[in-house]
Parts: C-alpha cells; sequence; structure tokens
C-alpha cells in the first residue's frame, strides 16, 4: 500500500487542512508543523493557485499529502488524472463515488500505474448536503442510506476508504470491514469555535466512532501558536481528555 514508513502512518492521525489562497501562506503555517504529528490535506483552492510544485515541495519536507481534489469525470480522464496525482508521491486521494464504480475502478488503475500506490479513497455525500439537496438531484433516499450505498460501492469498486463525517462513522463501521479506512472532516476540541461547521464531534468521539483519519483545519490553521494546538490535539488522541 502507501510507501511510507509504518510508524509515520500510526502515529499521525491528525490531517491538517490546508485552506489557503496561496502558497507563501500555506508554507508559513507548514514550517511550523512537524511531520511525525499531523499529515497535510491540499485542497482545490490551494492546488490551484500553487500546484503540483507546492504539493512536491511539502513531499520533500516528508509530511503525508492528502491530494483532495475529489475528481469526479469520464473514467480514462480520471485514471489519468489519479497516475499523474501519484505520481507526485502524495499519501492519499480521493475521487466522488457518486462518479460511479467503472469510474472508481478507472481512478484505481491509474494509481496502480505508479510506484507510490498512495490510499485511494472517494467522498460519498458532501457534508453540505442534506436531504433538500439530495432531492433536487433526483435522490430520493435519506442521507444515511445515500452514504452507506456509496460506501459500500466504493469497497465494492477496491477503493481504501471514503471521506464522511464522523456522525456517518458508526453506521459505515457496522457494514464495512475493519481494514476500510473512514477519513473524517468536522472534528473541534471541547469548546473550540464551530466556524461554518454544523455538526461536529470531538477528537476522541470520531475515533471511538470509527475514524482513521481526522482531517482537521481552522482550530490549528487559525491559532497563535498552531504547534500547540497539534500536541494537544495528539495527547488527546494517545490518553484521552
Ligand atoms: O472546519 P475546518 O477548517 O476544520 O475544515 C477542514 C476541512 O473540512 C475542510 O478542508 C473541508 O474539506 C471540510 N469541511 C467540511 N464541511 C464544512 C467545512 C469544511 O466538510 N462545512
Amino acid at each position: 500500500m502507501a510507501n511510507r514508513s509504518d510508524s509515520k502512518i500510526l502515529s499521525a492521525k491528525v490531517i491538517v487542512a490546508l485552506d489557503y489562497a496561496d502558497a507563501i501562506s500555506a508554507l508559513k503555517l507548514v514550517n511550523q508543523l512537524d511531520p511525525a504529528l499531523c499529515k497535510l490535506k491540499v485542497g482545490k483552492e490551494l492546488f490551484t493557485t500553487a500546484g503540483p510544485q507546492l504539493v512536491e515541495k511539502l513531499v520533500a519536507k516528508n509530511f503525508d499529502i492528502f491530494l483532495d481534489l475529489k475528481f469526479h469525470d469520464i473514467p480514462n480522464t480520471v485514471s489519468k488524472a489519479c497516475e499523474i496525482a501519484s505520481n507526485l508521491g502524495v499519501w492519499m486521494l480521493n475521487v466522488h463515488a457518486s462518479g460511479g464504480s467503472v469510474m472508481m475502478q478507472a481512478a484505481l488503475e491509474g494509481v496502480s500505474k505508479t510506484s507510490h500506490k498512495p490510499y485511494l479513497i472517494a467522498v460519498t455525500v458532501l457534508t453540505s448536503m442534506n436531504q433538500a439537496s439530495l432531492h433536487e438531484i433526483g435522490v430520493a433516499v435519506s442521507v444515511e442510506n445515500q452514504v452507506l450505498k456509496l460506501a459500500k460501492l466504493t469497497q465494492g469498486a477496491g477503493l481504501h476508504g471514503v471521506v464522511c463525517s464522523a456522525l456517518e462513522a458508526q453506521l459505515l463501521r457496522q457494514h464495512l470491514p475493519n481494514n476500510f479506512l473512514l477519513v473524517t472532516p468536522g472534528i473541534r476540541p471541547a469548546n473550540a469555535n464551530l466556524d461554518d461547521q454544523s455538526r461536529v464531534v470531538t477528537p476522541s468521539q470520531a475515533l471511538q466512532m470509527g475514524a482513521n483519519y481526522l482531517v482537521i483545519g481552522r482550530p490549528i490553521t487559525q491559532a497563535a501558536k498552531p504547534i500547540d494546538v497539534l500536541i494537544a490535539l495528539n495527547h488527546e488522541i494517545q490518553h484521552g481528555l
């Protein structure tokens, strides 16, 4: 699977979301962090402005990178994009499960062509969607049932896991194998600002609910001392509150 040292993969469960509009701001934060304490997520905003060069720079700094580009396109295009992303040396990348199993298998084929073999996971239902927004695109089942259906489709296609709300992790853990990765945003330490997140859980709760990795952005990136928050988060993860 991923070609990083096992100890680093096992130790760092926090994935810091680098939601920045330019590389300089992102690197200013990254230079205060430690690859033994966290992984990093590069999403569409930062990737669009800073591109593959920044990803390669972060990989060279020994960080595990989750490239959160949520590919969703015709299978051939997704396959090629995943192969190229994989060759950047990322640790994890993702596609939209709603692209279907043929698209997801094409994504897997793309990463399999490279020697890096990152984790390939899928987004089930965006956390910004609700019953009404599913209904308007013709999905008549509940959010939970749609999440479960797409997670099973993802597992059947051979991918390594899904991005889901921690509140959905419990349900998914009951229906999917133990080694299926659950990567969860919507995490807030007790008493932290919610920002635009509506339903949040603490890091310990998310892990108890079955999450493997926790995507955490603003509680770390907006902190006066990001490294202190990260150390406290890792302490909570290892020892409980
Ligand atoms: O809120 P925070 O800064 O911790 O966000 C971390 C990540 O969670 C973001 O990069 C985004 O991928 C995701 N997110 C989400 N729902 C929101 C806001 C952010 O899933 N309402």
